[in-house]
């Protein structure tokens, strides 16, 4: 019997080279194990080998027992995984693991599902009864009762004055910039280093990003460069609190002080995060979440806007829902969108708010265990913290020390062998194509080419983390 998790990668030899094409196609893992009656397996298939057949002009009716590579690699099935892991890489990218009767147990490959993702939801709470009241009750779309609960209970977290909840952050930075009325030569400052999301919100919206250096410790708008920025054409500025530190607010609230700057917080990153003890999310004239499947509080997509005046929130809740007038249905006022949010989405962010410091906690958790291991490791940076920053560690980075960029994708490539999923940091949107004309100095941060963010989901063990830093420290020389 072959187990149900092996069916699509294992084929018997009798098949045709067609049909273990096909197979290959399918399970995305560019190879086949041929197995005989007895269910041994007597070799291996890549999607390669059945090219070189082709090329050859075998006809590929022909049946695959004659081609099949049977001087293959293996290992006994009571190998550890991450050991496994460690002999893939150089040519070789699927390891079957055989038991003593020649039957695959398992394998290893590049692409199988990462043993230590980079995150994963914590969806052990009331994330399930929730959403079956949601079905139980038919309001499955954008109606029903969780979407102002969640609304509320997320506006009180952050004693906010409104709230409107939207399909993403990247709605909500949407919406806040189209209620803004942009024109042509209209700039918002954004910073370089950071998910695109707000940078392309700006571009959607007619306007003109204008790419803001980041600060070397915080990884957000290096303020003396934001300075030189700010001229009579900016409108707004994006404060992204990247990866969980916050920005400077004191000084870009000094910055903007009496002049007509709108302040948005992209606080997708920052659920958690403090300034001077204040929560982020409380200094922005519109401050935005991001739900999606990787942030510490998900709703599987989703965002939220948070305001500080009633105008603006009335604004984006008929932007919202086509630029409908909230008091007379099917009358539009403005031109708006559908950027709603669902009831089952809402749903699972009542059953992740309520425990929202749980999830903070472990972030800051996680991220004191990392330290612990790697503070005295000299090869790489750990992060560093503002003095008036509470740090929540969406996501915790290393840095290589400089001249190690080539090293950088290498240990990202090392650790993926082991079963680690980890990722570069985010690039500077200077260095691609379809921003570069929105830098306006030409020396900016690098440092983030040196970087790499490491898994930081709630669950992550002390053991996983300690097995991940002796991998960093066995890979970078
Ligand atoms: C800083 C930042 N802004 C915006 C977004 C976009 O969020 P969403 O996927 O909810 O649109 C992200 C997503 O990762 C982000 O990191």
């Amino acid at each position: 019997m072959v187990e149900n998790k092996l069916k699509n990668i294992i084929i018997d030899d009798k098949s045709s080279i067609e049909k273990t094409l096909k197979k290959i196609k399918s399970n995305g893992q560019g190879a086949c194990f041929v197995i005989n009656k007895k269910n041994k397996i007597i070799g291996v298939v890549t999607d390669g080998d059945i090219r070189k057949l082709i090329l050859k002009k075998i006809s590929i009716k022909g049946r695959i027992k004659k081609y099949l590579n049977k001087n293959f690699f293996y290992l006994p099935s009571e190998t550890e995984s991450h050991e496994a892991r460690n002999k893939l890489g150089k040519g070789r990218k699927i390891i079957p693991l055989v038991n003593k009767k020649g039957l695959v147990t398992d394998y290893v490959s590049l692409t199988k599902n990462k043993e230590i993702p980079l995150v994963k939801p914590d969806l052990n709470g009331n994330e399930k009864n929730y959403l079956i009241d949601c079905i139980n009750s038919t309001f499955v779309s954008s109606r029903g009762k969780y979407i102002s609960l969640f609304e509320k209970k997320f506006r009180n977290y952050y004693k906010a004055n409104y709230s409107l909840a939207v399909s993403s952050c990247t709605a909500g930075l949407t919406l806040a910039l189209n209620s803004l009325n942009l024109k042509k030569n209209d700039e918002v400052i954004v910073p370089n280093v950071t998910f695109v999301s707000p940078i392309n919100s700006v571009i959607h919206n007619n306007a003109k990003p204008v790419l803001c250096d980041i600060d070397e410790k915080s990884f957000t708008l290096n303020i003396s460069s934001l300075k030189k920025l700010i001229t009579t054409k900016t409108k707004a500025i994006i404060c992204v609190h990247t990866y969980g530190h916050p920005c400077d607010m004191d000084k870009i609230r000094a910055l903007i002080k009496n002049k007509r700057i709108v302040l948005i917080e992209d606080c997708a990153e920052a659920i958690g995060t403090k300034y001077k003890s204040k929560k982020v999310g409380t200094f922005g004239d519109y401050s935005i979440f991001s739900f999606f499947g990787n942030k510490t509080l998900t709703t599987g997509e989703g965002g939220m806007i948070l305001f500080k005046n009633k105008e603006d929130y009335l604004k984006c809740l008929s932007l919202r829902d086509h630029g409908m007038n909230p008091k007379k249905k099917y009358w539009h006022d403005i031109i708006g969108f559908n950027f709603r949010m669902t009831n089952m989405q809402a749903a699972l962010g009542v059953a992740q708010l309520e425990k929202i410091n749980l999830l903070i906690k472990h972030k800051i958790n996680i991220a004191k265990t990392y330290d612990k291991y790697l503070k005295n490791f000299k090869k790489i940076l750990i992060p560093k913290t503002e003095i008036w920053a509470d740090h929540s560690f969406w996501l915790y980075n290393i840095i290589l020390k400089e001249g190690n960029e080539k090293t950088r994708d290498n240990l990202i490539f090392k650790l993926s062998q082991a079963g680690i999923e980890a990722r570069p940091m985010f690039y500077p949107a200077s260095d691609m194509k379809i921003y570069s004309k929105f830098k306006k100095n030409t020396k900016l941060s690098k440092i983030s080419y040196r970087g790499i963010s490491l898994p930081s989901y709630i669950g992550l063990s002390a053991e996983d983390i300690k097995f991940i830093c002796k991998k960093i420290k066995n890979s970078v020389f």
